[in-house]
């Protein structure tokens, strides 16, 4: 049988919209079956809606317990939990009725340049002040605190002396575009139904 896939996005959605195109053009069974996101009229759910994927907005005091997010997705019938941008914290509840089944992608090549307030072009913008060499890509499973779960794959570019933060938000996206469906889909492979 098919899995699910649940995305839970903050912004502005390009690695959502990338998963999203990666499995229907697959045409196989998995696939993302909603997106969820903590704000309302944010560019994720433009382009959700615009390849036929239901969205649905979830209120920041509805995040604190779980409950209604947890009934959502069991409605769904969501196997799969990938987090796209999301920028609130995901409840204890969830973590628990997802044990190593809710996964994150940071922009950055963690531990360095994580944890709370450490995300998008912040994380660009302390790499190029660090005077780092190489930047990339992390994924992981999440846990009780942020960016500290267990590393899945780590994605490298180089960080050259006159790159900005927006050359290297640029490098960093193409590797989430070309790694994060592919890992999705790895991951998926192994649950067994
Ligand atoms: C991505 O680069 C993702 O790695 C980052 O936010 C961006 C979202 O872009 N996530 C974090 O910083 C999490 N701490 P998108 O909305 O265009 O996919």
């Amino acid at each position: 049988m098919g899995k699910n896939v649940a995305i839970l996005a903050s912004g502005n959605g390009t690695n959502a919209e990338n998963i999203i195109r990666y499995f229907q053009e697959k045409g196989g069974e998995d696939g993302v079956a909603l997106v969820v996101s903590n704000r309302q009229n944010v560019n994720v759910f433009k382009r959700a809606e615009n390849l036929r994927i239901p969205c649905i907005y979830i209120s920041k005091e509805k995040w604190t317990t779980g409950e209604e997010v947890l009934k959502l997705l069991a409605d769904y019938r969501v196997d799969f939990i990938v987090l796209a941008g999301f920028l609130a914290k995901v409840p204890d509840t969830l973590l628990h009725a997802y044990p190593q089944r809710i996964i994150n992608i940071h922009p950055s090549l963690l531990p360095k340049f994580g944890g709370k307030g450490m995300y998008g072009d912040r994380v660009h913008q302390a790499v190029v002040e660090a005077g780092e060499r190489e930047s990339g890509v992390t994924i992981q499973y999440i846990n009780e605190h942020y960016d500290e779960g267990d590393i899945i794959a780590q994605f490298r570019c180089p960080v050259f002396p006159k790159d900005t933060a927006e050359d290297v938000a640029v490098r960093v996206h193409a590797l989430e575009y070309e790694h994060y469906p592919q890992v999705i889909e790895r991951l998926l492979a192994e649950i067994d139904k």
